[in-house]
């Protein structure tokens, strides 16, 4: 049983990292071996659409065909049992970082001749994290794009897959320092004391059921 963590945030101590900390201590609570990938120590480009992977002769099907440094990263993935992904929210969207990772991931093993039939055979469980600066009530506006990664994770990867938000976040170490009106600090250093426990609580949870399931 391995759990393996991917970080899309470029800081490895903040919100991103902290929480997918959790869920891999989760996961070890349950009994998985676990490592963390930071993808911006991470040489790689996202897809080159050179669709080796398409090839009728290809002779590592499900496999992307570009080499840098994901490749070992993707060939432990699929060598897993959980994985677990760790993204800030950047402009609506995970960080390009981690959406190059999910093109490299995912496209290989979505199949041309049946969307339905991904050549993946095996059985990887996945929760997706989410950290994002706006307040929950903002969360309908990314609500329907940011369920989508969690959904070609479970067809693609014949796993269960579930998200976690993680909202209003803390983004800097001292907002006395930024032009940042906009923010107050006292609410953000609130929610960074109430609430971020509790995510990272949730977190764990996430981890270890996943792990138990497997
Ligand atoms: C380039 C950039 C774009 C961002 N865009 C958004 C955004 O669209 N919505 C949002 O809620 N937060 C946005 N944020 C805030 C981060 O998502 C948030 O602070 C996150 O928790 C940071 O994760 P980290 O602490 O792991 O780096 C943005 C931050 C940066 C640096």
């Amino acid at each position: 049983m391995h759990a393996i963590a991917i970080n899309g945030s470029p800081r490895k101590n903040h919100n991103t990292a902290t929480i997918l900390k959790h869920a891999l201590d989760g996961a070890a609570s349950a009994g998985a071996t676990t490592e963390t990938v930071h993808l911006y120590d991470l040489n790689y480009k996202g897809c080159t659409s050179c669709f080796a992977c398409k090839r009728k002769d290809t002779k590592n099907p499900g496999r992307c065909a570009m080499k840098d440094d994901l490749t070992p990263v993707l060939e432990k993935i699929m060598n897993s049992d959980v994985l677990l992904l760790g993204s800030p929210i950047y402009l609506a969207d995970v960080t390009g970082e981690m959406r190059s990772f999910i093109e490299r991931l995912i496209f290989p093993i979505i199949s041309y001749d049946d969307y339905n039939k991904p050549v993946f055979s095996g059985k990887i469980s996945s929760a997706f994290f989410f950290t994002m600066n706006v307040p929950q009530e903002i969360f309908q506006y990314y609500r329907e794009f940011l369920e989508s990664h969690p959904k070609t994770l479970e067809r693609t990867l014949h796993g269960s897959s579930e998200y976690l938000p993680v909202f209003d976040t803390y983004q800097f170490n001292d907002y006395s320092k930024y032009a940042a009106a906009m923010f107050n600090e006292t609410h953000k250093a609130k929610v960074k004391a109430e609430q971020f426990p509790k995510d990272c609580a949730a977190a764990f949870e996430i981890g270890k059921r996943l792990a138990q399931k497997e």
